[in-house]
């Protein structure tokens, strides 16, 4: 089993980086564009309150597992899944888990990339002070008249998708520490100040109230999944990310903390970036739910309006795009792994074509939002882009995660389970296997079958 992690054993040289390189996969957009509008779309609170408890009872287990089979299987999740089985003479069918999330690792980065194409392009946006003393109606025109132009999407995003290859092809890792080592408290001082600019439009008690007051009438089953879909994608569990990166860990991480200190820093930072934007919402008079355009509606309305907006605005969008960045080679590490354990291909060959694929797929998602918007699957009413969205986040994750629940839960000998997270009590040990072996597992199928009947139910 080791001569596949000598040649790249040396991946992550100690526990930190392996922290920094972990949080910069979680640490994305799905925290600063998309936790913020789909609790919009959802009515906040409530929602919120759920996609917290799907963290703590979801999402904490299955990236410990994640990292756990990386860290035991030493090698693609494809791979890992099949040393351990083979190891303990389990099936190998398990291994399913790991060509699922390389498929779904696609279509995540083939979408992920275009929203990351609009972020780069607000970089060159605020920095040229377009929108210095911008009202509200001239950032919402703007957006609108950016995504209206598909060649202009499709630009941006054709130069992300360039970028990502790039850093993909040439495997840094020193890189991706930097990169996180000094954006991500970047991040988390700039949204520090657009909450501040939201305490003094006056917004923030609102935004403060529209987040963390539940109403449970309003809640949807559909909400549920699309919390606890939310869960994986800004954890970046359930495709095999996480565990390909713990594929590179010492053996001395411990897995508890590194989990705990990843899903802190992730929920922060969803919780600042929600906050900071929902005081801008309610500021300006403008609605919670206005979908994936709503950190390019309102972001550039708080510096616009702020003394050295210009240059802090396009840094907040320069940050915004290097944790996308980091996010986006995360994606491809599955693959990435598995195809050179396979061929004899560069990491840079592997790289390009995977940029190909993705970028083939991406123009679908670039034209969901002008050319292609009427274009709506049959029965759901979803655009391109919509179909690849919930196709990852309501189905493909869920059940990635669910199914490396019950191979740590159930597949693996517990013992081998409790030596790698160091459970020594039998009590600990209890608590694990009863979490990650009934408690996670049930809880994604529970969701799944209550949005089954609904779906049906809506559909008859
Ligand atoms: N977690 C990343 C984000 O929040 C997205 C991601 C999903 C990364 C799945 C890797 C795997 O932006």
């Amino acid at each position: 089993m080791s001569e596949q992690v000598t040649e790249r054993s040396d991946m992550w040289s100690n526990s930190y980086i392996f922290v920094l390189a972990a949080a910069g996969s979680a640490v994305g957009l799905g925290n600063i564009w998309k936790f913020p509008y789909i609790a919009g779309e959802n009515g906040g609170g409530a929602f919120v309150l759920v996609y917290l408890i799907c963290i703590a009872v979801i999402g904490i287990p299955v990236m410990a597992s994640e990292i756990m089979l990386g860290k035991l299987g030493r090698a693609s999740p494809i791979q890992a899944l099949l040393n351990l089985t083979r190891k303990h003479n389990r099936s190998t069918n398990w291994s399913i888990v790991g060509y699922m999330g390389v498929v779904t690792g696609f279509l995540i980065l083939s979408f992920y990339a275009v929203i990351a194409g609009w972020v780069c392009y607000y970089i060159v946006r605020l920095f040229s002070g377009e929108f210095t003393g911008a009202d509200a109606n001239a950032v919402g025109e703007a957006f609108g008249a950016f995504l209206a132009d598909p060649m202009q999407v499709l630009l941006w995003f054709s130069i992300f998708m360039v970028i990502t290859i790039f850093f993909v092809a040439r495997g840094v890792t020193r890189g991706l520490e930097l990169c996180v080592r000094y954006s991500m408290p970047a991040v988390f001082v700039l949204l520090l100040i657009l909450i501040g600019y939201g305490i003094h439009a006056g917004g923030f008690i609102e935004s403060m109230a529209f987040l963390f007051t539940p109403d449970f009438s309003s809640l949807s089953p559909q909400a549920i999944l699309i919390a606890l879909g939310h869960a994986f994608f800004t954890l970046s569990l359930g495709m095999g990310a996480i565990m390909a990166y713990g594929a590179y860990v010492p053996q001395d991480v411990s897995v508890g903390t590194t989990t705990f200190t990843i899903a802190i820093l992730d929920t922060v930072l969803a919780l600042l970036a929600g906050l900071a934007i929902f005081a801008i919402v309610f500021a300006y008079g403008l609605v919670p739910g206005a979908g994936p355009g709503l950190l390019f509606e309102t972001v550039p309305i708080a510096f616009g309006n702020l003394p050295g907006g210009a240059l802090f605005g396009g840094l907040f969008f320069l940050l915004v795009a290097l944790a996308a960045l980091t996010s986006a080679i995360s994606i491809s590490e599955p693959v990435i792994a598995y195809v050179s354990e396979r061929s004899r291909l560069t990491r840079a060959q592997i790289a390009v074509i995977i940029g190909v694929v993705c970028w083939v797929l991406g123009v679908g998602s670039v034209l969901s939002f002008n050319v292609w918007s009427d274009v709506k699957l049959a029965f759901f009413e979803w655009t391109f882009f919509d179909s690849l969205d919930k196709l990852t986040q309501l189905v493909l994750l869920p059940l990635g995660g669910m199914l490396i629940a019950l191979i740590v839960g159930h597949v693996l000998p517990k013992a081998v389970v409790y030596e790698e997270l160091g459970l020594i009590r039998e009590k600990a040990q209890q608590s694990w296997s009863y979490i990650v072996g009934y408690v996670t597992p049930i809880a994604v199928f529970a969701v799944f079958i209550i949005e089954a009947i609904r779906e049906i139910q809506a559909h008859l």
